[in-house]
């Protein structure tokens, strides 16, 4: 079996974010699983402000070469104003159905407080719109500011369900393509 190829994407340029450090704790136990892994860093893969009109650098290639080729991508956001972050949203402007048809999504956020939900239905109805597949499970990680120290995940339950988020996003997609490619949009 070829190893699955799994990309997690951090949606917070901050310096000490605790996305980040959740989706590289995600990542490290898809490696330890097997399979081939790459953080895709929004604060250092430096993507120009989406511009239609504007021609694709070599940044924004990569970017969409590398979520192409995965069978798995994790989506990391902080929760700003209720939803996700514009690093993020431009991000994922860049791609569609080229970069996501065929791919299983797994969601991650944290919060400053306590309510993530409305963070993962709008990220949901935008990998929609790309034919992603998002899966069931995901991870929201509520007062993120007390749940690390440095890397580590401090609270037991919590650090076991980060651990399983880039596993469980590679499942098989199993819609047959024709009825997929028919799907409104
Ligand atoms: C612009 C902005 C908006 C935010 N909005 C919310 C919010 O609506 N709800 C919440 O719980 N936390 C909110 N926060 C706090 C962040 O979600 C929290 O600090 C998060 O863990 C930051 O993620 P990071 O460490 O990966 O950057 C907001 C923070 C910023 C900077």
């Amino acid at each position: 079996m070829t190893r699955p190829d799994v990309v997690a994407v951090c949606g917070s340029r901050r310096e000490g974010s605790y996305t980040r450090r959740a989706l590289r704790i995600a990542l490290d136990a898809a490696s330890e699983a097997g399979a081939r892994t790459e953080l895709l860093d929004l604060r250092t893969v430096d993507l120009p402000p989406f511009d239609p009109d504007a021609e694709e650098g070599d940044a924004v290639r990569e970017f969409k070469r590398r979520v192409r080729e995965a069978d798995a991508v994790v989506l990391g956001s902080p929760v700003y104003h209720g939803s996700y972050s514009a690093t993020l949203k431009d991000a994922l402007d860049y791609c569609g159905k080229d970069e996501f048809a065929d791919t299983t999504v797994g969601l991650l956020a944290t919060a400053g407080g306590g309510s993530y939900a409305s963070t993962f239905d709008h990220l949901r109805v935008v990998v929609r719109s790309v034919h992603g597949w998002t899966v069931p499970t995901q991870v929201g990680i509520r007062g993120a500011y007390d749940k690390f120290d440095g890397p580590e995940i401090t609270e037991p339950g919590l650090e076991d369900r980060v651990r399983e988020v880039a596993a469980n996003a590679h499942v098989a997609p199993s819609a047959p393509p024709e009825i997929a490619a028919g799907c409104d949009d």
